[in-house]
């Protein structure tokens, strides 16, 4: 594809960007073959979809399967039961899911939804239209390279864009300048509407390393999901996202027919904070008048002129704070449970290593260590690609040393207590250096099955003040509060929403604060939870929770599916095809 006056190589599902939207009714069962033509090895994770004993179809590359090689298949196979909304899927490869992402939509089953013939499905009135809305970005890089380059404690060089639909929008130009074309608009995504009708705009934050504040000129949405779960509905006219979450919201059509412009502007936390170039995009919602489009945009004289929505700072951390504040849940699938089994406190954060482990070395940005991102204390290490076999395989097999990798225990609390959120921390130095240094293991949590779980995930300010979207592999939690500074369990504790707490894949802790969450670990595997910024993944902000079998066998993990990829490289090699002229290299 080009863009930005480059043409760049990407990898996408059956040649679109985003990749094309999984369309499911609650209860289904889904088979996704996945073909590799790519020469990465993939995998493909449902994100948001609980995958209750089917641990082995959560797509995580060497934690619950072995990837799919280059040339090779695998059939994915899970139901979405007990669930309905917005979810996602994407590549859960290194920085690659920036190219290799789509919708995944459960709606309800009309014929479980108890109403008269005729009324909405929804606990609200069925919408005109339903459209997702995926925020991206756009790397102009390759973006293996950009992983590689991440665990290396840097970011490249790179002109990025961000995205709606896949489309960058006129905010950003082509080849203009010497050498260069005339200066050519990008196309944006048009959304065409027709006045007094409803949408249903699903969004997905599916970009790799902002939160969102996303605005549709002179008009307001009613926000009814996220996540996939119901919320109470509450009228705003901007929505924070931030990557791995979805939110829903009904726009009526309800404003003068014209042009409307769809911005979304990526945030960052203010200085000292690094900054980065601003990125925005823009699309537009055009009416229709009795089919007839009003004018306007390269048409030349009689334009409309587009209106333009007035966009929050973008280091405005407070309007994403009370968004999330204003989430509750409309129905509970269960109630919450009223007391935990296991507490933990958990600390987010950026640390260093030294490079080619040198015991000792300069740290505050120095070449002689590698940037890296941390839970309580430690940078979590994935299992090596050329491991016999995935985390949950040795698990289920009982194998310990199967994955090739020492396991070691992700501590209940972290290693180092200090001000957390001191902003004196941000800027290197000294003071922030003595909290750097840390080290990479394979970080393991395990619970008994059934266990109440309480989470307090604490953001830090070593070195940087952002958020973190923290997400969980095959459970729901209870987000029962947020809040700025240190969490004071004397004084938070009373704050929690016991009675309709939001119900979250993707929880955003806030920049410089904490949040707290309740999950039962009741859906037996191996399941990854981290951050949903990829560079704090890459980085190492991961830890792996283990939920032990159940007491009898209909709550314990079955077998794996007798396809699922083997990790033996000698096997895949010999049976490549090079019909696609891959090379195979592992
Ligand atoms: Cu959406 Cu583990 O990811």
């Amino acid at each position: 594809m080009t863009h930005l006056c480059k043409e760049t190589l990407v990898t996408v599902v059956n040649g679109q960007l985003p990749g094309p939207a999984i369309e499911a009714t609650e209860g289904d069962t889904m088979w996704v073959h996945v073909v590799n033509e790519s020469p990465y090895n993939i995998t493909i994770h449902w994100h948001g979809v609980k995958q209750r004993l089917n641990c082995w179809a959560d797509g995580v590359p060497m934690v619950t399967q072995c990837p799919i090689r280059p040339g090779r298949s695998f059939t994915y196979r899970f139901a979405v039961a007990g669930q309905q909304g917005t979810l996602w899927w994407h590549a859960h490869v290194a920085c690659l899911r920036a190219s290799l992402h789509g919708a995944l939509i459960v709606r309800p089953n009309r014929n479980n939804s108890g109403g008269a013939a005729g009324s909405s499905p929804y606990p609200f009135p069925e919408p005109d239209m339903e459209v997702p809305i995926v925020i991206g970005d756009w790397w102009d890089m390759d973006l293996e390279q950009l992983d590689k380059n991440m665990m290396d404690g840097y970011f490249a060089d790179s002109q990025t864009a961000s995205t709606i639909n896949g489309k960058l929008g006129d905010l950003y130009h082509g080849c203009g300048g010497a050498g260069g074309d005339v200066e050519e608009e990008e196309d944006g995504y048009v959304l065409e509407v027709e006045a007094g009708k409803t949408y249903l705009l699903r969004l997905i934050n599916a970009g790799l390393y902002a939160e969102y504040y996303v605005k549709v000129a002179g008009h307001r949405f009613t926000v009814v999901a996220a996540d996939a779960s119901y919320v109470n509905p509450f009228v705003t006219d901007v929505v924070a996202i931030a990557p791995g979450e979805t939110v829903d919201v009904l726009m009526a059509a309800d404003a003068a027919p014209g042009r409307y412009y769809m911005v979304a502007l990526a945030m960052q936390p203010p200085e000292p904070d690094p900054q980065v170039p601003v990125a925005s995009t823009r699309g537009m919602v055009r009416y229709r008048r009795s089919g007839v489009v009003v004018p306007g945009g390269g048409g030349g004289e009689d334009v409309v002129p587009a209106v333009v929505p007035d966009m929050p700072d973008m280091h405005d951390v407070d309007t994403t704070f009370f968004f999330h504040g204003n989430l509750t849940s409309l129905r509970r699938p269960a109630p919450v449970p009223a007391r935990a089994d296991e507490r933990m406190f958990v600390t987010l954060g950026v640390g260093s290593i030294c490079r080619d482990g040198e015991p000792s070395c300069e740290r505050s940005g120095s070449n002689e260590s590698i940037i890296v991102a941390t839970v309580n204390d430690v940078s979590f290490q994935e299992p090596p690609a050329g491991a016999a076999a995935s985390l949950l395989e040795a698990h289920y097999y009982r194998h310990r040393a199967a994955a090739g990798e020492e396991l070691r225990a992700l501590p209940d609390a972290p290693l180092r207590v200090f001000n957390f959120t001191d902003e004196a921390l941000i800027p290197w130095g000294p003071v922030e250096a003595r909290l750097e240094p840390t080290e990479k293991a394979t970080l393991v949590r395990r619970f008994r099955h059934g266990a109440v779980v309480d989470v307090v995930f604490q953001s830090t300010a070593v070195m940087q003040s952002g958020s973190n979207p923290m997400h969980l592999h095959g459970h729901d939690m209870f987000v029962l509060a947020q809040g700025f500074g240190n969490y004071d369990a004397a004084r938070d504790v009373a704050r929690y929403n016991l009675v309709d707490p939001p119900v979250k894949n993707t929880v955003v802790v806030p920049g410089l604060g904490w949040a707290a969450v309740r999950f039962v670990a009741d859906n037996p595997g191996v399941w990854y939870m981290h951050c949903h910024f990829e560079f704090h993944m890459s980085m190492g902000m991961i830890a792996v929770f283990i939920v032990e079998d159940g007491s009898s066998v209909d709550i314990s993990l079955p077998p794996p599916p007798v396809d699922l990829p083997k990790c033996d490289a000698e096997e895949s090699l010999a049976v490549v095809p090079d019909k696609f002229g891959v090379v195979q290299n592992s």
